[in-house]
């Protein structure tokens, strides 16, 4: 079973989804597609109904839209790196020839309001700002609402997000917080097989956008984004991908992926239980992590609740992966640098707490496995 930070399990019947007959993506049937994916994605994103923010869909991954996000920005970014995606944001902005300034913020933590306040105004102006609300790499979460009020100081300045291990997994509140540009894989928290992206665009991002000359063409977001408006996408998109997206999220807008006692819930407030789902089982990892002297990588305030990476100590972590892997339980090694330093425990998606319960009481025999091994 993958626990992995993504991709994750995918139902049974959302995979059957994949396996329907091929349709046309210029017919009424596509066109219904669209129709059935656009509400609940709404909801995905935390629209409001009088929202003038436009959700899409796009044949892409997620760094594909890190791309899309960028071509429509304006030249002069700052972004926040505290991590290997957000790193990878900033790389894919120098790529595009962009006046890149990074702000680098200590790994385990996310950026401080006043410390973006600062730097804002200090290496300001600038048309975009870049973070990750979820880094994968760490299991970094960076409150967004104190973020997209400070951006929201600079008229000019633009909030782009990347959501990919956060959408569906903690609540995204594209307007409240302030959002000009938010995008996601599927393969994360909405629990999908990797194939087609998701993302988000504010009026005022588009507005900007339409006068950014060449944006490319596939990974324009204005060309993809009116392509979705008009049921006219700019390629043929990847059709059975949509009948699974379109699935999911309409059972995730219909509580059918809660816990049994909460399946009566519809829309927002069945996605609020699903955020609260993810909430139970951080605390749950976390305390587990703390029963065995283990510590969360990350700094309080900071910790994800679809990602946890926990700091392995004395733990030799490659054999603790490998024990569970035995066990067909799939975790992660730390990313990077901190391979071996941490593991990562991707309790996201579909994933229930009674398997959580399953995987930690694997993970306690392994480790009692370990440490009675005797040491070299
Ligand atoms: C936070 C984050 N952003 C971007 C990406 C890249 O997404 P993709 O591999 O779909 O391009 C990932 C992949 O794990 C991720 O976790």
């Amino acid at each position: 079973m993958l626990w992995i930070p993504g991709p994750t399990e995918v139902r049974p019947e959302v995979l059957a989804e994949l396996a329907r007959p091929a349709i046309g993506h210029r017919t009424p049937g596509m066109a219904e597609l669209h129709e059935r994916i656009d509400p609940p994605l709404k909801n995905a994103f935390g629209l409001a109904s009088e929202s003038s923010s436009t959700v899409a869909v796009h044949s892409t991954s997620g760094t594909g839209m890190m791309e899309a996000a960028l071509r429509g920005a304006g030249q002069r970014v700052l972004c926040v790196v505290n991590g290997a995606f957000s790193r990878r944001f900033s790389q894919v902005a120098e790529s595009l020839g962009k006046d890149v300034h990074v702000l680098d913020v200590v790994w385990g933590f996310g950026v401080e309001p006043d410390v973006l306040a600062a730097a804002l105004e200090e290496h300001g102006p600038f048309d975009a700002v870049t973070v990750v609300a979820n880094e994968t790499s760490t299991g970094v979460r960076t409150p967004l609402g104190p973020i997209g009020e400070v951006v929201r100081q600079h008229e000019d300045t633009h909030l782009l997000v990347d959501t990919v291990s956060y959408i569906a997994g903690m609540p995204v509140d594209f307007d409240t917080n302030g959002l000009d540009f938010a995008f996601a894989g599927v393969q994360k928290a909405l629990a999908l097989p990797p194939g087609v992206a998701v993302f988000c665009a504010s009026e005022r991002y588009l507005e900007r956008a339409r006068g950014v000359s060449d944006r490319g063409f596939f990974l324009d977001p204005v060309r993809v984004l009116e392509g979705h408006v008009n049921r006219k996408t700019p390629i043929t998109p990847a059709i059975p991908h949509y009948y699974a997206l379109a699935r999911q999220l309409e059972d995730i807008d219909a509580g059918v992926t809660l816990p049994e006692g909460e399946r009566g819930k519809r829309g927002a407030e069945a996605w609020r239980a699903r955020y609260e789902k993810h909430d139970r089982m951080r605390e749950r990892t976390q305390a587990w992590a703390a029963g065995h002297g283990l510590e969360p990588f990350p700094g309080e305030g900071f910790r994800s609740s679809t990602v946890s990476c926990i700091s392995g100590g004395d733990l030799d972590v490659a054999a603790f992966v490998a024990g569970l892997k035995e066990l067909d339980y799939e975790i992660s090694n730390g990313y990077g640098d901190l391979k071996g330093r941490t593991f990562r425990i991707g309790h996201m998606g579909d994933h229930m707490e009674p398997d959580l319960e399953a995987l930690l009481g694997a993970a306690d025999g392994v480790i009692a496995k370990l440490s009675a091994q005797p040491t070299a």
